[in-house]
């Protein structure tokens, strides 16, 4: 028997329950991991919430979560290339991210195609508090929009565990960041992280502010935090600039006018989602290496912010839902 955390229908964090379940030896190409290290993602409260994203209804019980490291400790039928007490890291299992969920739990089994191997250099919570963030932020900059000197780029919800991966890494590249943030402490975390202009968006007009700093209008925007504002960053946008908008955290962002993109000054706007980035397991890998890289040379600094144990996790997607928490949020087994 082991022990995960389980929901048996959408809802609030009162849906996640502390239970024990039976778990079946790993299947042909899967093995399983012990987990020492959980992260908890935003698409861990939207799987539980239910709603916009998921095409199908889920089969309960669902035990969420998508990312972790761990060891593993058995090997299913036709495995190559994994052993076992091998250090490893996974975001994803296949599919949507809403399917083949299981992360919230002391162990699980999954395909051995889709672990990482970690360097000794990155430990187990660094790994699991990075992959997922950390291949959102490569997606954005060697995919998407690469920021380069001279530019000047605005991060919404810098301290995120994404937004904060951002600003270290756009002023490694040379860029001048402005980083709208929810509180003063925030202000402080992200300016310790490489943004130049902490914005307090909740109190300023972050436009407003915006144009202060850089009157033509920002090379780039990225925008993890969807409806609230979408619409005002096109305002902030400098004639054939782009805005990234790559999360909702604050709700989806409704249909857009494409003829506005015109009007705005010829800007472009991408919605690039993770799963399509990593689905070739070889550019993953390149990507993760990448990663690891800029991590040990201290380029990317990973900021835990929260850690909990695993069977409070409930009060974590409560802190995560309320804005109160900076970087990266870890549930240990
Ligand atoms: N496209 C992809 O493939 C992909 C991959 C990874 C993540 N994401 C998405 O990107 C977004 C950011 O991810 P993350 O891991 O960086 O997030 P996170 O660490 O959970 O932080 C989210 C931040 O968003 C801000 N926010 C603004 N309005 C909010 C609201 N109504 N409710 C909650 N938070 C709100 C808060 O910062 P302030 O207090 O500073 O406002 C909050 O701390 C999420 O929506 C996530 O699902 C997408």
């Amino acid at each position: 028997m082991t022990k995960g955390i389980r929901i048996h229908a959408n809802g609030g964090i009162e849906t996640m329950r502390w239970e024990e379940f039976e778990l079946p030896p790993p299947g042909a190409g899967a093995v399983r991991i012990r987990h020492s290290a959980i992260a908890v993602n935003f698409s861990d409260v939207n799987v539980r919430r239910g709603g916009f994203y998921i095409a199908q209804p889920l089969q309960f019980p669902v035990i969420i979560g998508n990312e972790a490291a761990g060891i593993v400790t058995a090997l299913g039928p036709d495995v190559t290339g994994v052993r076992v007490g091998e250090r490893v890291a996974y975001v994803g299992s296949g599919g949507p991210f809403y399917e083949m969920t299981g992360s919230y739990a002391e162990e699980r089994n999954l395909p051995a195609s889709c672990l990482v191997r970690l360097p000794d250099a990155i430990s187990d919570t660094q790994g699991a508090a990075l992959l997922l963030k950390g291949l959102t932020a490569s997606m954005v900059f060697n995919r998407v929009f690469r920021p380069k000197p001279g530019d000047t780029i605005l991060i919404h919800a810098a301290a995120s565990g994404v937004g904060l991966l951002l600003c270290q890494w756009a002023k490694h590249l040379g860029a001048t960041v402005i980083g709208t943030v929810g509180s003063a402490e925030k202000a402080k975390v992200v300016a310790a992280h490489g943004c130049d202009h902490p914005v307090l968006y909740r109190e300023t007009d972050f436009v407003a502010a915006v144009k202060r700093i850089v009157p033509e209008g920002v090379s780039a925007v990225f925008d993890g935090v969807g409806l609230d504002t979408f619409m005002p960053s096109l305002d902030c946008i400098r004639p054939f600039g782009m805005l990234v908008n790559y999360g909702n955290a604050s709700g989806h962002v409704p249909p857009l006018d494409i003829l506005l993109l015109a009007k705005k000054g010829s800007i472009a706007v991408s919605r690039p989602a993770f799963s399509s980035y990593i689905a070739d397991p070889q550019e993953c890998r390149v990507a993760c290496d990448e990663l690891f890289d800029l991590v040990a040379r201290g380029i990317l600094k990973i900021e835990i912010g929260a850690t909990f144990a695993l069977k409070d996790a409930a009060e974590a997607h409560r802190m995560l839902e309320s804005r109160a928490t900076a970087g990266a949020m870890i549930l240990l087994p």
